[in-house]
């Protein structure tokens, strides 16, 4: 799908498929670097992670076993609540295991430090966060991340994983939204 064929919806494309996947290609290097040798569990946020877990585990090369989280921290605004609920956990034990969560965005930060204090508290061996992107301006709470995509501004996005309404998640590209489509 090419940005063109999104008509009027699409404000600005921030981030092409290219340079989505060029640094995907760095982010999975540094991975493989890091845990050679290691038994590596990547766990994937629902739904939003499923592009990056895709694109990113597949430029591993080491196997590793994946496993899926759904939470949500939404009311119905696109402001985090910081309330965080459980909507599936993890099938696998984390016990003694080396975690890799691998998010789309980290907007507030609030979803993702109250996972990885969760997870910890499941006495994994070590718990890491891999996230494609970042709004470094919206941040309330410091998330330690060990692999950042791209840092962006803080503007509401979508595409790549990434909803307005359960839409434009299939878009190969991340982008921002024409006023019009969510002031409608
Ligand atoms: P927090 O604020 O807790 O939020 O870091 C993380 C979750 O909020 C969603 N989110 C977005 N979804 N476009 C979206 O489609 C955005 O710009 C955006 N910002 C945050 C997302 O589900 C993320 O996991
Ligand atoms: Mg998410």
């Amino acid at each position: 799908m090419e940005p063109s064929d999104l008509g009027t919806d699409l404000a600005r494309v921030l981030l092409t498929q290219e340079q989505l996947e060029s640094r995907l290609d760095e982010m999975a290097q540094k991975i493989d670097e890091d845990y050679a040798g290691k038994d590596l569990l990547l766990v994937g946020v629902l739904k939003g992670a499923v592009m990056v877990m895709a694109d990113l585990s597949r430029r591993l090369h080491h196997p590793v076993h994946m496993d899926w989280m759904a939470v949500s921290s939404y009311g119905s605004g696109t402001k985090s609540s910081g309330v965080v609920r459980i909507l599936k956990d993890l099938d696998a034990d984390l016990t003694g295991r080396h975690v890799l969560i691998v998010e789309d965005i980290i907007d507030s930060g609030l979803t993702l430090s109250w996972l990885v204090s969760n997870l910890r508290s499941r006495g994994p061996a070590s718990v890491e966060i891999a996230t494609m992107l970042r709004k470094p301006d919206a941040a309330k709470v410091d998330v330690d991340v060990r692999y950042t995509g791209y840092d962006i501004p803080n503007e509401f996005v979508v595409g790549y994983g990434l909803d307005f309404a359960e839409k434009y998640r299939n878009l190969p590209f991340v982008g921002t939204l024409a006023p019009h489509v969510y002031s409608s």
